[in-house]
C-alpha cells in the first residue's frame, strides 16, 4: 500500500512516474532507496525538470520554478504526510468494502459501468475515512484568548480537536457504527442525510488554511477473513497487520 501510494504521490507531485511497484528493482535503484526512506519516516526526492508543458508538470515542478527552497519543502512534506495516510486509508476502505459486500457489488458496478463519474466510489471513501480515520483529531496552537460558551481559553494554548470521536456518534451519523455509503449521497428528507451531523463531526482533512492539500483518493474483489485488525493509536491511528485480505478475479 505505501509503495501505491508513494508512486501515486510522484505522479502528482513530479510530473513522472516512479516504478515503485516494480518486483525487480535493484537493490541500489534510488527508487528502492526512496521506499527506504519513507520507511524510515523521512525523504526528501530528488527529481529532473524534464522540458514539458505546464499541463505535464508535477505541482513541484511548478513551485521549482517559482522558489526552489519552497519545492524541496513541500516535496518533504507531500512524502512525509501523504505516504501513510493514503495507505492506511485505502487498507480501511478496502477491509470495510471486504466486510460488506453488498456494498462492494454496488460499487464494482458503478465502477465497470461509468468511467466518468463515480459518486459511489467517493462515498465509499468518505464513509470509510469517516468510520477509521488515520488522524483522530486535529491540533491548533491560539493566538488570542477565547471564550466560547464560558469556557475561557487563553492564548498560546494547543487545543486538541478530536473529530473521529464525533465521527462515531448515532446522534451525528445515524447507525454510525454501519458501514453506509450512501448516506453521503442522501436526500435532504432522508434521515441519514450527512448535513444533519454538525459541520465539525466529519473532518479527516482539517480545516482552514493548513488543511489537508490532497482530498481524493481511488480503486478494487476483495474480501477479508479473520479477526478485525487492531488499530494502534499513536499521533496518527495506525492499522496494524496481519491484512487478512483475499484478492480474487472478479467474474464479469
Ligand atoms: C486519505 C488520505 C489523507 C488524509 C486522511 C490526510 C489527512 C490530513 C490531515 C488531517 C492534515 C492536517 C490538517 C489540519 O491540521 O487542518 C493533513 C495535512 C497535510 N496533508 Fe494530508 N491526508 C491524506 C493524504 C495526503 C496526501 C496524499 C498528501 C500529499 C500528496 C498529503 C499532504 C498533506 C500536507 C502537505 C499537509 C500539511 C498542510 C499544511 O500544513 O498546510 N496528504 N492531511
Amino acid at each position: 500500500m505505501n509503495k501505491w501510494s508513494l508512486e501515486s504521490i510522484g505522479v502528482v507531485a513530479l510530473g513522472c512516474r516512479l516504478n515503485c511497484l516494480d518486483p525487480n528493482l535493484p537493490e541500489d535503484s534510488p527508487v528502492k532507496k526512496l521506499i527506504q526512506c519513507v520507511h524510515d519516516l523521512f525523504a526528501i526526492q530528488e527529481f529532473e525538470t524534464k522540458t514539458k508543458t505546464d499541463d505535464e508538470k508535477g505541482i513541484l515542478e511548478k513551485l521549482l520554478e517559482i522558489n526552489e527552497d519552497f519545492a524541496y519543502i513541500m516535496a518533504s512534506d507531500m512524502l512525509f504526510a501523504g505516504v501513510d495516510t493514503a495507505a492506511n486509508s485505502i487498507t480501511g476502505a478496502l477491509y470495510l468494502l471486504a466486510k460488506n459486500p453488498d456494498k462492494q457489488n454496488k460499487l464494482r458496478e458503478e465502477v465497470l459501468s461509468d468511467p466518468d463519474k463515480r459518486p459511489y466510489l467517493r462515498a465509499c471513501m468518505r464513509e470509510a475515512i469517516r468510520m477509521m480515520p488515520i488522524v483522530s483529531g486535529n491540533m491548533r496552537l491560539t493566538t488570542k484568548e477565547y471564550n466560547i460558551m464560558g469556557y475561557k481559553i487563553p492564548s498560546g494554548l494547543q487545543v486538541a480537536f478530536g473529530h473521529q470521536d464525533m465521527s462515531l456518534m448515532d446522534e451525528h451519523f445515524p447507525r454510525a457504527k454501519e458501514f453506509l455509503p450512501e448516506r453521503w449521497m442522501a436526500d435532504k428528507d432522508d434521515p441519514l442525510y450527512y448535513r444533519n451531523a454538525h459541520p465539525f463531526a466529519y473532518n479527516p482533512f482539517g480545516f482552514g488554511a493548513r488543511s489537508c492539500i490532497a482530498r481524493m483518493v481511488e480503486n478494487f474483489q476483495v474480501e477479508w477473513f479473520g479477526e478485525p485488525p487492531k488499530v494502534v493509536q499513536t499521533s496518527l491511528n495506525y492499522i496494524k497487520g496481519p491484512y487478512n485480505f483475499i484478492l480474487k478475479d472478479v467474474k464479469k
